[in-house]
């Protein structure tokens, strides 16, 4: 059983209109992000696909169109809300590191856009993956879709604690003095919202993999399936449960 703290950063972060405003661009990303991630997951037509988390539900319509049966589920209320009402389709509200589903009962997970390394330890993090493990049958395919470690450390070089504007909010990024997280602070119309994510090693990546369950069957460098360099923006994971 698991105990969602009052302090855990994405409860607040990602259930506030905010998320939404910041995060505008990616509908239009979708319409990318989706046919490619369906590609990588290369699942037969009737597969089961839990999309982990799923958030307002963007990437659905790309996987349905490959003619997977999706569930969707994530922690927020507010995003569940937009999922039901922009892509109605069966959903969950669940924490990742307590999966309300049947051992076994899908051939595929997709875990998109980063949606790893939000908790505060190593064993929590792992209990994710590992929930994504047993919801899987023998064989099936994981997709974890994570920020290159490297890319985003060049990125951010010359910025990191500086508060930037944008459109509709200011921010700043540093770096966890062990240089292990990235905290992401933003205030957006006079509120306060700090993202706090573990951005591991490709080396750390496929070791948590392993401990949970999963060989790394390939992994790219983005959208494109280019395959897996240390310095691409985007490291993909096409993995299979042992
Ligand atoms: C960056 S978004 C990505 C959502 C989706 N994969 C996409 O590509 O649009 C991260 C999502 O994780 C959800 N989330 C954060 N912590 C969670 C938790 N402990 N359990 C379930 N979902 C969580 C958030 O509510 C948010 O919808």
């Amino acid at each position: 059983m698991c105990h969602i703290g009052w302090m855990e950063w994405f409860v607040k972060d990602f259930d506030h209109p905010a998320y939404f405003a910041v995060y505008q661009d990616k509908v239009a990303d979708a319409a990318e992000e989706g046919p490619a991630l369906a590609r990588m997951l290369d699942l037969p037509a009737g597969s089961r696909v839990l999309d982990l988390p799923c958030g307002w539900g963007r990437l659905r319509p790309y996987l349905e169109a490959q003619g997977l049966e999706v569930i969707g589920g994530d922690l927020s209320a507010l995003n569940l809300a937009r999922h039901r009402e922009e892509f109605p389709g069966p959903v969950a509200r669940l924490d990742l590191r307590a999966l309300p589903f049947r051992a076994a009962c899908a051939e595929g997970v997709l875990c998109a856009y980063t949606s790893f390394g939000y908790f505060a330890t190593d064993a929590e993090n792992l209990a994710q993956l590992q929930g994504f493990a047993r919801a899987l049958r023998p064989g099936g395919v994981l997709v974890l879709d994570l920020v290159g470690r490297k890319r985003l450390q060049a990125l951010l070089k010359n910025v990191v604690g500086q508060w930037l504007p944008y459109e509709d909010y200011t921010e700043r990024v540093t770096w966890s003095p062990d240089g292990r997280r990235i905290w992401t602070e933003r205030k957006v119309h006079g509120e306060d919202f700090r993202h706090d994510i573990w951005i591991p090693t490709d080396a750390e990546v496929r070791d948590i993999l392993h401990r949970a369950g999963f060989r790394v069957e390939r992994a790219y460098a983005g959208l494109t399936g280019q395959p897996w360099y240390p310095g691409a923006g985007r490291w993909i994971y096409r993995a299979i449960k042992r």
